[in-house]
């Protein structure tokens, strides 16, 4: 029921509402436009601004001039000098119905405004894609680019000539043509591959303890942050792409008849046009190309949020003429949201079969980019905190191309009440056992690695690897096997199995499983560097190992060693020796030690005193490269090592001799440009022989 007082009270509604998301756009606007940096996802802003144009239809009374509606919102980043345009920049018209009826509604208005009937032709169009970068402005003068300005509001943007210069892509002078003006307008973004590469140094200069850098929400804020940096310096260093597709101010110059035209004369001009631009014929046409870039979208080296429609005559553009905004003759259509907002249900800890622990966001199921996305990796603890969330936020979560779901961050406004800030567990979900984190790292770790469920099958299979016990049989697939069966639940356990309880597995014969018996006895009697490596002590390699059995001799004094005693051993720096103290500190590393020992196993009580024996080549670095003809890398190592040799991976200044065998290739080139001295194997066993 409709009477003048519940009129009057839903006009009053309708401008109270108009002005709350006046302002609220403004807000986002300048989040996203000014400061690099928006708050909530595309969509979500694209819905306010709908809900704004419905109520202005409605209310024409309450329409401004300065509504959002009405021009293009934008500001000039302080720094940076302002640029007037020469011709507006203006936006374009969004059509929101993302399925073929959305490009059917726009034919249909082109061909109504154009006065066309059923029986005249259909209508031509360029479709391009609708890249997801910044709009830049490049003014040529005789050529020669001379200015270039991004958008702002589109009367006024911002000289970022200097930056735009160091893009490859954009030519410092056209070819073949010298006309007085010519400003070509386009899309300045960063492709997939480059903006990860750049995420990943940003976060390494950040974890290194940079304060005024930034991990980027995603390529097309990647770009606009470049192009907007003061220096120059900086931007060069971030590589950016361009494409154009429109020109502004022209003098001297006749813009072709066709925007496929104009397309390709700026090819010609050495100024880059996507080639995914198509010319296509009225509605059927549109419909077609939406479709085959949806399929292609994903494999795209570089994001667009939908596709562009233009008229491509331009005789026919000039009679649809524009609206204050955007032209009459544009239309986008944009594929389903690459970025969703949906609740942080849960922060869970993961860990991994090396101990890792990671946090993963548990969401409230959403579709976005395609699935459903219900879990994303949270990466570290300084990600969680890098990002602000916490659990029962409100987040934006991305999926783009074959990128993992990630959860990009919060929606500010929408915290509700106190929630406390997530934390790491001091212990390890899975076993127990104490967490802990390497100093200067970002990962935590349980320290339990013998003992925790989680790292089972790895600790084995390390445990029974070439260079620890060597225990042949004892593959990926039976440990998988009899840890999945709950036969093995830690080392110990293997010495107990029985030819009968392998015979059981699959792939399990009675030879192999006598084997594999057998195999398991002989390992008992080993060397004690062996059984420390096997043990899978983080930072403990074969070198370490052995420099630890050399300088402790036995497992009593070394399980029992604090961090001094540790740094004690040549080699053996503050992270390593912590690493090693945090594992035999905890109580269930030092019961599998136990029982491993109870189970009989036994090395050379000499090992310990080897250190007195004559070490000649102590000090002596080598490098081994190359095949050589009799020797293995791993023999070659061992007799360099028993001299107190030590073996390299690298040739630096240090390096004392590199030893190269067959197709020996960069380390040979580099230890020749160093002047290191060169041995092949009979130089080698030379060498050792002669000490
Ligand atoms: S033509 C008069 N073509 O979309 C029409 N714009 O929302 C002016 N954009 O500011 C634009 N790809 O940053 C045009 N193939 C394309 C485009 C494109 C991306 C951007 C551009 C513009 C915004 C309008």
């Amino acid at each position: 029921m409709s009477s003048p007082a519940s009129d009057r009270k839903a006009a009053r509604d309708a401008a109270a509402r108009a002005v709350r998301l006046r302002e609220r756009l403004e807000h986002h606007a300048r989040a996203y436009y000014v400061h690099d940096a928006p708050e909530i996802p595309d969509a979500e802003y694209d819905a306010l601004f709908q809900e704004l144009q419905a109520i202005e239809a409605e209310h024409p009374e309450l329409v401004s001039a300065d509504s959002p509606t009405q021009r293009v919102i934008g500001a000039v980043l302080e720094g940076l000098e302002p640029v007037r345009h020469a011709v507006p920049m203006l936006s374009i018209d969004t059509e929101t119905d993302t399925s073929a009826a959305g490009a059917g509604k726009f034919d249909a208005r082109i061909r109504k405004a154009l006065g066309l009937g059923d029986d005249d032709p259909p209508v031509a169009y360029a479709a391009e894609m609708k890249f997801d970068g910044l709009a830049i402005n490049l003014r040529y003068e005789g050529g020669a680019l001379v200015q270039a300005a991004t958008r702002g509001d589109g009367e006024t943007g911002e000289d970022v000539t200097h930056t735009v210069r160091t893009i490859a892509a954009v030519p410092k002078r056209l070819k073949g043509i010298a006309a007085p003006v010519l400003e070509v307008r386009g899309e300045v973004f960063m492709r997939l591959d480059d903006f990860a590469a750049l995420n990943e140094r940003q976060r390494k200069l950040i974890e290194g303890g940079a304060k005024n850098e930034k991990v980027f929400v995603n390529p097309r804020n990647a770009a606009a942050g470049v192009v907007r940096q003061l220096d120059a310096a900086n931007a060069a260093k971030r590589p950016l792409s361009f494409f154009a597709y429109g020109f502004g101010e022209v003098e001297g110059w006749t813009v072709p008849p066709t925007q496929t035209d104009l397309l390709d004369a700026f090819d010609k001009m050495g100024l880059p046009a996507s080639p995914l631009h198509e010319r296509v014929e009225g509605a059927a046409g549109l419909v077609a190309f939406h479709a085959r870039i949806a399929v292609r979208r994903e494999k795209l080296p570089y994001e667009i949020d939908g596709v562009v429609y233009k008229v491509d005559d331009r005789a026919l553009q000039d009679r649809l003429g524009f609206k204050s905004r955007e032209p009459r003759w544009a239309v986008a259509q944009k594929y389903p949201a690459q970025e969703r907002t949906t609740r942080l249900n849960d922060i869970e800890i993961q860990v991994g079969r090396t101990g890792k622990l990671t946090p993963v966001a548990k969401l409230e199921p959403v579709f976005v980019g395609g699935t459903t996305v219900s879990n994303a990796t949270l990466h570290n603890l300084f990600e969680v905190r890098r990002k602000g969330v916490r659990v029962g936020d409100t987040v934006i979560v991305r999926r783009a191309g074959d990128v993992i779901p990630e959860v990009v961050g919060r929606v500010a406004a929408r915290r509700p009440t106190y929630v406390p800030n997530f934390r790491m567990p001091r212990e390890c979900p899975v076993c127990g056992s104490r967490v802990a984190r390497e100093k200067g790292g970002v990962d935590h770790r349980c320290t339990g690695g013998l003992f925790c469920a989680a790292q089972r099958k790895f600790a084995i299979l390390h445990f029974a690897g070439r260079r620890a016990l060597d225990i042949e049989g004892l593959g990926e697939k039976i440990v998988d096997q009899l840890v999945d069966a709950g036969v093995v639940a830690s080392l110990p356990d293997l010495y107990a199995l029985t030819k009968e309880q392998l015979e059981a597995f699959e792939r399990m014969g009675d030879k192999s499983a006598a084997s594999l018996v057998a195999n398991l006895a002989a390992s008992r009697k080993t060397t004690f560097a062996r059984f420390l490596y096997g043990l899978g002590i983080r930072h403990v390699g074969e070198t370490t190992a052995k420099d630890l059995a050399r300088h402790f001799g036995g497992i009593e004094r070394l399980r029992r060693a604090d961090t001094a005693r540790l740094l004690e051993v040549p080699d053996v720096g503050p992270i390593v020796a912590e690493s090693i103290h945090d594992f035999f500190a905890e109580a269930h590393n030092q019961q599998v030690i136990d029982a491993l020992l109870a189970a009989g196993f036994e090395w050379p009580e000499s090992e310990g005193e080897a250190d007195k024996s004559p070490k000649p080549l102590a000090g002596k670095t080598f490098v081994l490269t190359g095949t050589l003809p009799t020797l293995t890398r791993e023999d070659a190592k061992e007799m360099i090592e028993s001299l107190g040799g030590k073996v390299a991976g690298s040739v630096s200044t240090k390096t004392d001799y590199v030893v190269a065998g067959a197709e020996a290739g960069s380390k040979l080139q580099k230890a020749e440009a160093l002047g290191v001295a060169l041995l092949d194997e009979a130089g080698l066993l030379a060498l050792l022989d002669g000490a």
